[in-house]
């Protein structure tokens, strides 16, 4: 039996940084992401003798996984199949698999590849047993953290159920992707490959002196990006989703090794951005991740300026979104 789904990444608005357990990826605080509708990962998954990946690019060339990437893929198999057994469903589900992914998301550029990846793979692996949304979160947690808010569309949350073992924390829906149709301009201004992943940083989070503050005002920040949402009050989304993207990037900042992921393209280009809302009224905001790409949220009447003011960024590298459906089988 042969199973395909796709997926896409998200983006955060407040973010995910920190886990208190970095093997399961349990967060150390909820984090709220809106589901893009492009690009696009799809995965086929089979049963088979030995675990196996290829890998594809949009043009159909084989883009081979270095070591680190295959050793993740097939802990992701492994946790998967953990958590299956603890939740007495493992019966259905094959010994190995070989995987193809296909993939139109340029590696390394600071959109959240991983996200699509593993959400992807969850709603694929979960075609062999039959799993409610939340579990295929819980499957999509344990190759990405952000993954688990792939596998539903709209706005979403990554919850901390409290618990410590392997299915506590999965994703939540606070509204769907017709509730507000948001876009985002990701303007990519260096495809250079980062030195240090999410991963890697998540783990020395809690060596920043200012990630404990973080954590105490992370429940605030939720309420109040739920709310925004719930009434379309972007203004009020502005406020706490760049009050949210700039604190992690001082937690960041502060961690021991320092991880610097903007540069000085990425400042250049909220300034421009701070004084084009300011002077054409634009309901606009900038959100990092963890790269110097910025991501310009906007509404349907703030998208033409902003899509010319990505236009003319020279040097860099644009791709357009919208709010999207989340993770389907195909
Ligand atoms: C800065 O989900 O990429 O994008 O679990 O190691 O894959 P891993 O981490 P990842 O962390 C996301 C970090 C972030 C913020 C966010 O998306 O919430």
């Amino acid at each position: 039996m042969k199973i395909s789904a796709r997926s896409t990444p998200n983006i955060a608005l407040i973010k995910y940084w920190g886990n208190r357990n970095d093997g399961l990826r349990l967060p150390a605080a909820d984090s709220l992401s809106m589901t893009l509708d492009s690009p696009c990962i799809s995965a086929t998954v089979e049963a088979s003798d030995h675990f196996s990946v290829q890998s594809f690019d949009e043009r159909g060339t084989e883009n081979p996984q270095n070591e680190k990437s295959i050793a993740r893929l097939k802990k992701h198999w492994e946790l998967t199949r953990n958590y299956l057994d603890t939740i007495n469903r493992i019966d259905g589900m094959p010994d190995a698999v070989s995987i193809v992914i296909r993939s139109e998301i340029p590696p390394a550029i600071g959109i959240a590849s991983s996200a699509a990846v593993f959400s992807c793979l969850s709603e694929a692996h979960a075609g062999f047993v039959s799993l409610t949304r939340e579990e295929i979160s819980i499957l999509a947690r344990l190759g990405s953290g952000s993954a688990a808010r792939s596998v539903f569309g709209g706005f979403v949350t990554l919850e901390n159920t409290g618990g410590t073992d392997i299915g506590s924390a999965h994703a939540r829906q606070v509204a769907p992707e017709t509730h507000w149709q948001l876009h985002d301009v990701i303007i990519v201004p260096s495809r250079e490959q980062k030195k240090v992943g999410s991963t890697e940083g998540h783990a020395m989070a809690s060596t920043s002196p200012l990630f404990k503050e973080r954590i105490t005002q992370i429940p605030r920040r939720m309420q109040e990006c739920t709310d925004a949402i719930t009434k379309k009050d972007f203004e009020k989304l502005q406020h706490v989703s760049e009050e949210d993207s700039l604190d992690m990037h001082h937690v960041m900042e502060k961690q021991n090794p320092p991880l610097k992921y903007l540069s000085e393209e990425t400042r250049r280009i909220i300034r421009e951005i701070e004084a084009l809302r300011k002077s054409d009224h634009l309901e606009v905001l900038y959100t990092m991740d963890a790269g110097p790409t910025v991501h310009l949220i906007c509404t349907d009447e703030a998208l033409k300026a902003i899509n010319d003011f990505a236009d003319v960024q020279k040097g860099c590298i644009v791709f357009r979104a919208k709010v999207g459906g989340g993770s389907t089988l195909v």
